[in-house]
């Protein structure tokens, strides 16, 4: 049996008739950009998110930007992240003009260890972004302590942390504006591009809103410089359909997660993600951490296992940022991690034949190659 690293298929088949009902009753009304479907899916969102405001935009790159654009971040500017994302959280940054500064992660989540935080401080900071990486939430608490300390805004990189949860509260409300993808492949996914921005703060609001539409607040009337950055209608309208899904998604997910982790707790060679005591971990992606993961992944793949790396090199080390002039051995831990990182299906349909199957073929690789 084949297991594909994502089934998007199988999530649409279900959903597939209000879909398409959905996206016949936009294309009667022509709200396409913007509109209606966007503003009820925003409502919808806020309330998912427990945040006052949710802003429907293009993609979650959009909404790491218009978010630093709304704080005031620019030019001479630096911003706080990690260097294990996806290159979307950096590209904000210097699409602002400004400059990523990475500290390293902790060895446990993956996710920005506070502890080198404040000695990343100049007095160009302007903003720190952690990264919710994998599903599960950076610890919040120190990070805000030393942000509100030094003055400095915090953006929350939600994008693959739809419901996660710190200490009990939602991902995207503790710093001052939390940014989603909806991605297709993501917890929550849209049938094309979309992304959103959410806050309690409705100077913010107003800002990211102006930004997203050409920088008018009125329309032809333009304030600043923006973009074109609006959630179209259908993706409004196919997301409304999906948010009422997502609760029971993530339990499959946590399932999946629980499941696997209990199968290889005695696989040696092999390192289960950690669940920090503070998280619900929505599992994005579950990822094993083994040593020699270029032939693991490889293994798995002839036996029509497909798994991914999340990610193969850290931003500080591709080239495009090579101007920022950061060596190999900056940071150890995002370094190692790189190397040793698998990330296994565990989208919400993936069967329990499946899944025994990815864990027979991890299990027999382990067992084999100790011998
Ligand atoms: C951590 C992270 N940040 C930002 C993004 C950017 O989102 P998008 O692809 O919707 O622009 C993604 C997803 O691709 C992501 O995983």
């Amino acid at each position: 049996m084949s297991v594909p690293f994502l089934n998007l298929k199988a999530q649409h088949q279900a959903l597939k008739a209000e879909i398409l009902s959905a996206v016949s009753e936009v294309l009667d009304s022509a709200a396409f950009a913007g509109g209606p479907y966007v503003a009820k899916f925003e409502e919808e969102f806020a309330a998912y998110c427990t945040t006052k405001y949710a802003i429907g935009v293009g993609n979650g790159t959009d909404a790491l930007w218009f978010a630093l654009l709304a704080l005031g971040v620019g030019p001479g500017d630096e911003v706080i992240t990690v260097p294990n994302t996806f290159i979307a959280t950096a590209e904000a940054i210097t699409y602002c003009g400004a400059k990523p500064v990475f500290i390293d992660i902790d060895e446990e989540t993956y996710n920005m260890n506070p502890a080198l935080l404040e000695r990343a401080i100049t007095p160009r900071t302007k903003a720190v972004i952690p990264v919710h990486l994998y599903g599960q939430m950076a610890d919040m608490d120190p990070i805000m302590e030393i942000a509100r300390k030094h003055k400095l805004a915090v953006v929350e990189d939600a994008s693959q942390a739809h419901g996660a949860e710190y200490k009990g509260k939602r991902a995207g409300t503790i710093g001052d504006v939390g940014c989603f993808s909806f991605y297709p492949g993501k917890n929550l996914g849209a049938c094309g591009e979309g992304g959103a921005c959410v806050t309690n703060n409705p100077d913010l609001k107003a800002k990211i809103a102006m930004f997203r539409e050409h920088g008018q607040a009125k329309k032809y009337y333009h304030t600043v410089i923006g973009w074109n950055g609006r959630l179209d209608g259908i993706q409004g309208a196919i997301l409304s359909i999906k948010l009422k899904h997502i609760e029971k998604w993530t339990e499959a997910r946590r399932a999946h997660a629980r499941a696997y982790t209990q199968a290889f707790a005695n696989v040696h060679g092999v390192l289960t993600p950690k669940e920090a005591s503070y998280a619900r971990h929505v599992y994005h992606l579950y990822v094993l951490r083994v040593k020699n993961r270029d032939q693991v992944l490889k293994n798995l793949a002839e036996k029509g296992i497909h798994c991914a790396i999340h990610y193969p090199l850290p931003l500080h080390l591709q080239p495009c940022f090579s101007y920022l002039g950061y060596k190999p051995g900056a940071f150890p831990v995002a370094e190692a991690a790189a190397t040793e990182v698998l990330s296994l299906p565990v989208y919400p349909e993936l069967t329990e034949a499946q899944l025994d199957e990815v864990v027979d073929a991890v299990r027999s690789f382990f067992q084999s190659s100790v011998k």
